[in-house]
């Protein structure tokens, strides 16, 4: 029997980069995998490259509502749910004086409000299971550098809503962690990785030496949400080849 099997696993964020890569290893575990995201022309794609054991909800975790109706129809598909990924994220980064009101406020309606709300909604599906919730935050969130502080900032937060929603959860049985991931080969990540000097400057300070790849992160995502990890709860775990330790 393989690791996943019967379980039934929520991904936002999951037709592109890590959470794609993700719903990729946990197809091939066994599990069926809901993808979620804005764009439909993208979901459906990685749906059709993931195949039957995978679907797709088109919607937007930024905005009020949606996470109980993503929850609602996660439940109306397959009737449970084990593991929630809180992947969809968004990054912009730059100087402070060129930040606009709009920009943080969605920023953090996406990276916080958004999964704070999905774990709501969906901890007693969670609680039924005995599931498991993983955050998708960033090694940006401990460590300083300018231009960093509204995504840093984001991240951190909801690094410390991985800590006390695991207390929160703890005694019903649900295991609340998150994963960490150092500069990884994505979308998010394009317009960095083209400026030479920029990658240089974030490889030169990777103790391993190289660039992340969506499937270092999904293979620590695996580890974290699989029996082997069920007495861990409330940790951030860094898939970053030692970068901002
Ligand atoms: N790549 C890195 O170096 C790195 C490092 C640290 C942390 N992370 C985190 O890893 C996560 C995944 O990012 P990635 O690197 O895989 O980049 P990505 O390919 O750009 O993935 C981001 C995903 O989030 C979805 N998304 C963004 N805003 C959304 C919203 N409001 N509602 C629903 N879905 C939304 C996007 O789909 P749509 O645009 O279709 O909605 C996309 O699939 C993010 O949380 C990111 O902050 C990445």
């Amino acid at each position: 029997m393989k690791r996943f099997e019967n379980r039934v696993v929520l991904i936002t964020g999951g037709g592109t980069g890590i959470g794609k890569a993700t719903a990729t290893a946990f197809v091939s575990e066994g599990a069926k995998v809901i993808i979620t995201g804005r764009r439909q022309n993208v979901l459906e794609e990685t749906t059709k490259k993931l195949g039957e054991q995978t679907c797709f909800i088109v919607g937007d975790v930024s905005k009020k509502g949606e996470a109980k109706r993503i929850i609602d129809e996660t439940i109306e598909k397959f009737g449970q749910l084990d593991v929630l990924v809180n992947g969809a994220g968004t990054g912009a980064m730059g100087p402070l004086s060129e930040t606009s009101d709009e920009v943080i406020e969605s920023t953090f309606q996406t990276n916080v409000f958004g999964p704070l709300a999905l774990i709501r909604e969906a901890a007693p599906y969670l609680i039924e299971s005995k599931g498991n919730v993983i955050n998708i935050t960033s090694v940006m969130s401990k460590g300083v550098m300018a231009g960093s502080a509204m995504y840093a900032a984001s991240k951190a937060a909801l690094d410390h809503v991985t800590r006390c929603l695991a207390a929160e959860y703890g005694s019903s049985g649900v295991r609340v962690n998150a994963v960490a991931p150092g500069l990884t080969a994505t979308d998010i990540t394009a317009e960095l990785r083209k400026d030479e000097q920029m990658l240089g400057i974030f490889v030169a300070q990777t103790p391993m030496g190289r660039l992340g790849e969506p499937i270092d992160i999904a293979k620590t995502v695996l580890l974290l949400a699989g029996d082997e990890a069920g007495w861990v709860t409330g940790q951030v775990v860094q898939a970053g080849g030692g970068l901002m330790l």
